[in-house]
């Protein structure tokens, strides 16, 4: 994979098919992931090209969900309603493995960016938490998340799960087991 080839043309694609607000998020969640692929020893540029694309698919419609999972063969349970907010890692990882050479491991982080999952990859936490820390974010909390980011990342997901399940369960929603299992985990393995 030449990964600045690829940088190049997931960024055009971005610019030209992502709203201007969801393509500075993207820029942004990839400059806070490099920032923790440098504090945590991991391949900057692995790191950078995964977190640019991590919402690649997040603005299609559902008439393109559709016709995407069933072209692709994609479990067709993410066209349920209570898997609106993690569909769009599904496809996305999908595309970019077929058209993008991602590997597995970077398809991954993309296809879990949402709920996390138990044995959570370096490059799986590192998404996950740039995509809820990066600066542009502004909740309850985040702050705390951002400053342990920078110290502990395990700690740092920790919290981040533990605010986001509090979060959905005051609003009345079902919390994905996904996000349980990560949370159990990480605990367990602290
Ligand atoms: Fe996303
Ligand atoms: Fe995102």
């Amino acid at each position: 994979m030449n990964v600045q080839l690829e940088i190049n043309r997931i960024d055009k694609y971005l610019r030209e098919n992502l709203s201007n607000e969801r393509y500075l998020h993207s820029i942004r969640v990839m400059q806070k992931a490099m920032l923790y692929a440098k504090i945590y020893n991991q391949n900057v540029e692995k790191v950078k090209i995964t977190a640019l694309a991590h919402d690649i698919a997040k603005e299609f419609s559902k008439e393109e969900n559709e016709q995407y999972i069933l072209e692709n063969n994609l479990d067709k349970n993410l066209l349920l309603p209570e898997n609106k907010y993690l569909i769009h890692g599904y496809v996305g990882a999908d595309i970019l493995e077929k058209d993008y050479h991602f590997t597995k491991e970077m398809g991954d982080a993309i296809r879990y960016h949402t709920t996390a999952r138990d044995k959570m990859t370096m490059l799986d936490k590192i998404i996950y938490l740039a995509d809820k820390t990066e600066d542009g974010r502004q909740y309850p909390n985040i702050e705390t998340q951002r400053q342990e980011a920078l110290k502990n990342i395990n700690k740092a997901i920790i919290l981040t799960l533990e605010n986001s399940i509090s979060h959905t369960k005051n609003k009345g929603k079902t919390i994905n087991e996904l996000s349980i299992k990560a949370l159990t985990d990480l605990k367990n393995n602290q």
